[in-house]
């Protein structure tokens, strides 16, 4: 399937679910609101990939992204890591909780794939 529908409802606050699209892992993070802030504030200048978390979701309390690590494409762990957000554990990638590259060898953040949200309790991904 080309496209995914996912209700927002079956997960809950501060929680990661993990679903499957187009062959890869799709990482769908319901944040609370300190991580929000936390994203929020972070200086660009601190970032390898430098990208303002407003730039990287469309509700923030909504973190969508690919569940595939840049750099040699392991899944991360959510909720772990010096970040707060993931953690590629076969080399050591830190992501935060606006999946950005904080620390170790991946040179991208997790990559954003288009979505939309058609209400406020579904988003359609694809
Ligand atoms: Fe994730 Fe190497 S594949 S750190």
């Amino acid at each position: 399937l080309s496209q995914i529908e996912i209700k927002l409802g079956d997960i809950p606050e501060g929680k990661n679910m993990t679903f499957k699209w187009r062959g890869k892992p799709l990482f769908v993070r319901h944040r609370t609101e300190k991580e929000i802030a936390t994203e929020e504030a972070v200086n660009l200048t601190e970032l390898r990939d430098p990208q303002h978390d407003k730039d990287r979701v469309i509700n923030p309390k909504w973190v969508i992204v690919l569940g595939v690590c840049t750099h040699l494409g392991c899944v991360p762990i959510s909720n772990a890591g010096d970040f707060g957000g993931y953690y590629c554990p076969c080399h050591g990638s830190h992501y935060d909780a606006s999946g950005r590259i904080r620390k170790g060898p991946a040179p991208l953040n997790l990559e954003v794939p288009f979505y939309e949200f058609p209400d406020e309790e579904t988003v359609v991904v694809g």
